[in-house]
């Protein structure tokens, strides 16, 4: 038994290796200047995805519509990211739809249904997190901003290694043993320390907050610290502290406190738990957008869930699709059309904080995703520059 799971546990180290060759090789991010066209791809997904990513990609179609007569820009709509065709085919991404997406630059995402252990579809794994690591898109960048609380928080979670790496190459050793793994690479933590130090020097943000458990998971963790350390030397405008993850999920509601924070860097699976608390403060998951960013591909999703049980219950048109939006106004940026995505943003303050001329309210009482875009559209044409 041991034997056999020594033998798993060098497949995964050789695995891991070859990853590390492969982030030396493609080190270098894409220049979007040199892409024309720039192709932007839609993938609906499932439950409410298809429903909310229509509504964005009008936004999107409306907001890019001189770079697309321009030949600049061009859409590209990619089917098949569906649960019901995964469970069929048992992969986490079909490859063929995997294929569509890698002809693409940059990508926006509906949510995927994420099978768990005892529900009825076979246990593949995320589209999300396949989808992280078959574009190695290394860089989860999530805003949260409530203006009147004085939060303006941007949390750059690390994306594909952590306990997510191996999450679904764990070891039953025996009945009663089960071991996963948690994995942290120089080149990993680097890149996305990085991510994190050139987002404050450009955003003008004096403060990097690095949150980890480093005083017990010693060896990926500390490494993570570590080489913060070493990265924050080159920044020497911006200040370095470190936070342990239990205290910081504390300090995010410490009124006080939680203020000052700026720009938060995180191991993968304290970064998935701490967004979506952050997320609650700006009025829930629903309302944030999520980037995902490699030196190769982008891919631009919500960070909610699909919702079933709202398609089940006829009330997917209804379905909230600011967080989409959000996402695109992310995409735009990352693209390089700032002004467009200064606009979206300001559309979406507007249309979900400031004017609320329409509301979501998830069924009929509210208006639906195709009013609430049209909403939006309006709103971006009264936005002077
Ligand atoms: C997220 C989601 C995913 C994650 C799930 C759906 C696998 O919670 O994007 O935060 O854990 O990363
Ligand atoms: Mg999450």
């Amino acid at each position: 038994m041991i034997e056999a799971a020594k033998e798993r546990f060098g497949a995964l180290l050789e695995e891991q290796l070859a990853r590390i060759a492969s982030m030396k090789a493609n080190a270098t991010p894409i220049d979007y200047a040199t892409c024309k066209p720039i192709i932007i791809g839609i993938t609906g997904g499932d439950g409410i995805g298809p429903a909310i990513t229509k509504a964005s990609k009008e936004v999107l179609e409306f907001l890019l519509a001189p770079a697309v007569a321009e030949g600049k820009v061009q859409f590209k709509d990619i089917e098949g990211l569906t649960i019901e065709r995964r469970a069929q085919e048992k992969a986490a991404i079909p490859p063929a739809v995997l294929e569509e997406l890698k002809s693409c630059h940059v990508i926006l995402k509906g949510p995927t249904t994420t099978p768990q252990a005892g529900d009825d579809w076979p246990n593949i794994e995320s589209a999300n997190v396949a989808m992280r690591k078959e574009l190695d898109l290394f860089a989860n960048v999530r805003p949260v901003r409530v203006p009147d609380k004085g939060i303006d928080w941007t949390f750059f979670r690390e994306n594909t290694e952590g306990a997510y790496t191996l999450g679904s190459k764990g070891i039953h050793v025996t009945d009663d043993l089960a071991i996963d793994f948690t994995v942290a690479t120089t080149q990993g933590c680097e890149r996305i320390i990085r991510a994190a130090f050139e987002y404050a020097k450009s955003a003008g943000k004096t403060r990097v907050t690095a949150v980890t458990k480093s005083n017990v998971i010693k060896t990926t963790d500390g490494k993570f610290s570590l080489i913060a350390k070493q990265i924050a030397k080159d920044y020497p405008d911006i200040t370095l502290d470190e936070w342990y993850i239990d205290i910081m999920t504390a300090k995010l509601i410490d009124e006080k406190r939680r203020t000052q924070f700026e720009v938060m860097v995180l191991p993968n699976l304290y970064g998935d738990i701490l967004t979506d608390e952050a997320a609650e403060f700006q009025g829930g998951v629903g309302t944030a957008g999520s980037a995902n960013i490699g030196t190769k591909y982008a891919m631009f999703e919500a960070i909610h869930g699909s919702a079933p049980r709202m398609v089940k219950e006829g009330r997917d048109i209804y379905a909230d699709p600011a967080s989409m939006m959000r996402a695109s106004a992310l995409l735009l940026s990352h693209i390089g059309y700032t002004k467009e995505s200064e606009t979206l943003t300001k559309a979406l303050d507007t249309c979900t904080i400031t004017e609320r001329k329409l509301t979501i309210t998830g069924r009929e009482t509210g208006c639906t995703c195709t009013e609430f875009a049209a909403y939006i559209m309006d709103t971006c044409k009264n936005i002077k520059d």
